[in-house]
């Protein structure tokens, strides 16, 4: 008999249609593979899980039990779940402390690294730690922090305001005048408990695959994302009419920047504990300084994603190396 493998997807939160669009492309690979039999379920924005046919067509509503088992018309044994979920419970490390709970594995990073990672504060603090270079920030506990938030703008005079638990650019803002401060952090805060006031910086946006292959980290060489207005919106990500290109290879990168970024990448991978695949973005400045920005511990696997793409440019297969970690994890 197949194991079973189960593919969630969705999760509810701003990334959850980026996410149903990520797991056709893992669904592929694994039935590719040929070995198992993949059951997909979305999480929807009411919380409820429900099966899904292979063009996304939700079918019967679904529970998983503390047995391993998915119960619905029919009771399935579980051997494997892969979390295809952006944000929300999957990237904030929810689902995986309910598979640790329950002793079911899963592929990608465990519930601290994913925690860590996903909020900006947190990794900040982390990185700094680490000595990794990275913006220079303030976070807010409340608005009655926001003196923080003024002496911070007076200093930079060019921010950004970020919701501390947020992707996609969601409760992420530029402010450009002192004036719109106060409001921005308000609209921050409403989206997440802590907000983060970062430095604006003009630089280069780059990405880098990092993840395990045969027994190694791997971190690529840096793609790149060229976004005209210079912030990378939610809609410059995700609208089909987006002036946003991307290339596998970011072009005319001093070897030694390329060489830091690659160390930093792993070092983080290394250090904040993460497992299989990560995709870390890096700012590179006109100055020639390195930040890293941000660590997405399920990066997206869109057709416009870079993350597989790194990968194969740097000559390993895509869907060798999801066989390779479904076979280790697998019941
Ligand atoms: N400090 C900064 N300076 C300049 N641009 C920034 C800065 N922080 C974020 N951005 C822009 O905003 C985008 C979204 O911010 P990011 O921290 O990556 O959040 P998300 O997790 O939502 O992707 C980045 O891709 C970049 O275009
Ligand atoms: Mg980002």
């Amino acid at each position: 008999m197949k194991k079973n493998i189960l593919l969630l997807c969705g999760g509810g939160g701003t990334e959850h249609e980026i996410s149903l669009v990520s797991s056709k492309y893992i669904e592929k690979t694994l039935n590719d593979i040929g070995l198992y039999n993949v059951i997909k379920v979305e999480i929807g924005k009411d919380k409820i899980f429900r099966k899904l046919s292979f063009d996304n067509i939700q079918g019967e509503v679904v529970e998983m039990n503390f047995k391993r088992q998915l119960i619905g018309p029919k009771t399935e044994d579980i051997h494997l779940v892969v979390p295809c979920i952006h944000g929300p419970p999957g990237e904030t490390g929810e689902i995986q402390t309910f598979f640790e709970l329950i002793g079911l594995p899963y592929i990608g990073c465990g519930p601290e690294a994913s925690i860590n990672c996903f909020n900006k504060v947190t990794s900040k603090l982390w990185f700094n730690a680490l000595e990794i270079p990275n913006t220079p920030f303030e976070f807010l506990a409340s608005m009655e922090d926001k003196i923080r938030a003024h002496n911070f703008f007076d200093r930079y005079g060019k921010v950004f305001v970020k919701a501390a638990s947020q992707g996609s650019s969601v409760g992420c803002f530029q402010v450009f005048s002192k004036k719109d401060l106060d409001n921005v952090l308000l609209e921050a805060f409403k989206y997440s408990s802590y907000v983060l006031i970062e430095k604006m910086v003009i630089a280069r946006e780059l990405e880098i695959s990092t993840y395990e292959y045969e027994g190694k980290i791997i971190a690529t060489i840096p793609g790149e994302i060229n976004c005209p207005s210079k912030f990378y919106s939610y809609e410059e990500k995700y609208d089909p009419n987006s002036l946003t290109t991307t290339e596998i290879v970011a072009p005319n990168l001093p070897v030694e920047a390329v060489e830091k970024m690659r160390n930093y990448a792993i070092k983080a991978f290394t250090h904040l504990k993460l497992r299989h695949l990560s995709r870390i973005d890096f700012f590179y400045t006109d100055e020639k300084e390195i930040f890293l920005n941000e660590i997405n511990t399920f990066p997206g696997m869109t057709p416009i994603s870079m993350f597989p793409k790194m990968m194969e440019k740097n000559g390993h297969s895509f869907p060798k190396f999801f066989k390779d970690i479904v076979a280790k994890n697998i019941l």
